[in-house]
């Protein structure tokens, strides 16, 4: 931690879509005084397209490798909090590049209950535009869950409120530690 509280390290928040990463991420990054990074917006503006059409246009490994270049691009920049996509996990080595000195916080939900979330979500996710969103979002989880596995903390979204929620991220990234004093 620096002299005046902030942190000096970046906070990354993974999780399935839907467990919040964005929404918490904001609020932590404000509780913290450091910027906040969302990788899928980051890659929208970058490429004037939505993340949705950059994945028909492209396709997901054009979008992948996006996710790994913005990740190098933050190895030496200012603490801040990050939220890449759920899929971001996926790139091999991807945490190692900033951990350490980073901190990843898992934002753990079920799929059901993301998929629920979701429904008041207006952002199209294309792994999830099938007839079957819940079957889908179960593979996504099947598929990552021992990726998630890997964050320094995990907290169950479905079971922490948000004010505590917030304060366990925040001393993550100020103590290295989820635990608050
Ligand atoms: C993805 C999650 C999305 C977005 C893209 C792919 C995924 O972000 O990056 O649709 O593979 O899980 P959110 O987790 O913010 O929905």
């Amino acid at each position: 931690m620096s002299e005046d509280g902030s942190p000096s390290r970046h906070l990354v928040l993974v999780g399935l879509p839907g467990a919040g990463k964005s929404g918490t991420g904001r609020v932590v990054a404000r509780r913290l005084g450091v910027p906040f990074i969302d990788f899928d917006r980051v890659i929208a503006e970058r490429s004037g397209l939505s993340v949705a059409d950059f994945f028909a246009r492209h396709g997901e490994p054009a979008f992948r490798a996006l996710e790994v270049a913005l990740t190098r691009e933050l190895v030496d920049a200012p603490a801040a909090v990050l939220a890449p996509g759920g899929g971001w996990v996926t790139n091999p080595g991807v945490m190692e590049l900033l951990r350490p000195p980073a901190r990843i916080a898992h934002l753990r939900i079920r799929p059901a209950a993301a998929v629920n979330r979701l429904r008041r979500s207006a952002t199209v996710r294309p792994l999830l535009e099938t007839p079957d969103p819940l079957g889908a979002m179960r593979r996504l989880w099947e598929s990552r869950q021992e990726l998630y596995a890997r964050a320094d903390l995990e907290v169950d979204v479905e079971v922490v409120g948000r004010q505590r929620l917030v304060e366990l991220l925040a001393a993550l990234a100020r103590d290295g530690s989820g635990e608050v004093g």
